[in-house]
């Protein structure tokens, strides 16, 4: 098949899977074994006809093979769906094929950027003059900011990490909330800080860190190079924390703060907004496919000190081509990677499609679903909602009627497992202060008030069932 033929193929068999997806089990039904058998084997010695292996390939997968992520009855983890205009321009990027690691080679998409991270500084009330980064997601959005925190905190300490590295630097005290997200001691690893030095500090009943628990922590130890990691957004509960508040805490001590708002960034778009003082902050993370429905994967690092952001990513080499600086702006100058996907494409395109509002009304959209969520269930008998329904996350509990905690988590995992089985929508569980939880996650633009209410029947049948 000539590459017309075939790319048009491709693209019409995606728009078939996206348009089933209403009608589909959002579960994954394939036998693994039958996957390996349909899509392995030995590894090929002779070329193949290009139209055979994706008809290979997508008939294996799609048969079962797929969770029905994209759809809008998909309530796992924090997966949001695709716009439309987001996923045409991922296709576009596939079809240019750019590395879009420097300005010269590829002027067009190193602007689109450009403007993509300064719409989205602007949309969030950040600081004009902060500096952007796209990344892979969450994980290295928050492993870039910390590393423009450590060179920053470590520079006011007169030590030069980028050219001396750790070995025999003050050491950096990072804080962090009880609640704080397993990437982010990831981040700490990665970048030599370490775990077991990591404090923590209590938070409030849905899992929001309290600025008076951070001033006693940050007074401990006054004049130590600190990082705090505060977050937008608890996995769990949705809490946000009160960054404005945590801010001058932190800065009253010299600390940087970080917020973590792989989640909830996006709801500092709704006017009056959530997060007060949210700009106050040094460096904030957030992710594209989770909340904005760009296909993944993209996260987003911003950073109110372009300096240490850029001492701590920056990187030349004499057959680059690199822009002069102060003149256009080369993406590896801000970046973990070097070559890279031009990820920030479909991320313009969210934006331009949803404009402000639009992103305002998919956070507003997705909290009031997850309300109904919790209002419906929580007129049910033996059933209770454990968190404070504050943004798009839902926590349930199941309780055995004249059971012990033991019976309840016991009955919550059951009637977890019969809805994944049923498949008319996907729910994952959690463990919430101890407690096991079926954990519902609203963040899809594709949500409608009828798969919501289509959704908790079928979750009420399986509880009935479990
Ligand atoms: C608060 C928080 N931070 C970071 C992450 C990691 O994001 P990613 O999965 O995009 O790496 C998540 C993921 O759910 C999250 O909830």
């Amino acid at each position: 098949m000539e590459e017309s033929a075939l790319l048009t193929w491709a693209a019409e068999r995606g728009i078939h899977y996206r348009k089933s997806l209403p009608g589909r089990q959002v579960t994954p039904t394939a036998d693994p074994a039958a996957l390996r058998a349909a899509l392995g084997g030995p590894a090929p010695e002779h070329p193949t006809d290009a139209a055979a292996v994706l008809e290979r390939l997508a008939g294996a997968v799609e048969a079962g093979g797929l969770m029905g992520m994209a759809s809008g009855r998909f309530f796992g983890f924090v997966i949001g769906g695709t716009v439309p205009a987001s996923l045409g321009a991922d296709w576009l990027v596939s079809a240019w094929d750019q590395n879009a690691g420097l300005f010269a080679p590829t002027p067009g998409v190193a602007v689109v950027e450009e403007v993509a991270g300064r719409w989205i500084v602007e949309m969030l009330g950040l600081p004009a003059h902060a500096s952007f980064a796209f990344v892979t997601g969450g994980q290295m959005a928050n492993t870039t900011a910390l590393a423009a925190a450590r060179n920053h905190v470590l520079a006011a300490a007169g030590w030069d990490v980028e050219a001396e590295g750790l070995n025999g630097a003050p050491p950096i005290r990072l804080v962090v909330g009880d609640e704080v997200h397993v990437t982010v001691p990831r981040a700490a690893r990665l970048l030599g800080l370490g775990m077991r030095g990591m404090v923590r500090v209590p938070v409030d009943g849905n899992g929001a860190m309290l600025p008076d628990a951070l001033e006693r922590v940050l007074q401990e130890q006054p004049g130590v190079p600190t990082i705090v990691c505060c977050q937008a957004g608890n996995v769990n509960t949705g809490a946000l924390d009160p960054v404005g508040d945590l801010a001058d805490v932190a800065h009253h001590h010299g600390a940087w703060l970080h917020v973590d708002g792989a989640i909830g960034l996006w709801s500092a778009v709704l006017q009056p907004t959530r997060l007060p003082g949210l700009e106050r902050a040094d460096s904030w993370s957030t992710d594209a496919h989770k909340w904005l429905n760009v296909p993944y994967d993209c996260g987003i690092t911003i950073c109110a000190h372009p300096q240490a952001h850029r001492a701590a990513m920056t990187v030349t080499a004499a057959y680059l081509v690199q822009s002069a600086p102060g003149t256009d702006r080369d993406p590896v100058d801000w970046n973990p990677e070097f070559s890279r996907r031009a990820r920030s494409v479909p991320v313009y395109a969210a934006l331009a499609a949803l404009g402000r509002s639009g992103i305002a009304s998919l956070v507003e959209q997705s909290c009031a679903h997850a309300r109904r969520f919790a209002e419906r269930l929580a007129t049910e008998p033996n059933v209770t909602i454990l968190n404070d329904v504050v943004l798009n996350q839902v926590l349930v509990r199941f309780l055995a009627p004249g059971g012990d905690d033991a019976a309840h988590d016991a009955r919550t995992r059951a009637v977890i497992a019969a809805i994944q089985r049923d498949g008319t929508c996907w729910m994952g569980g959690s463990v919430w202060r101890g407690k096991a939880v079926m954990r519902i996650s609203v963040s899809d633009h594709a949500t409608t008030a009828e798969d919501v209410e289509r959704s908790i029947d079928a979750v009420l049948s399986a509880a009935g069932t479990a």
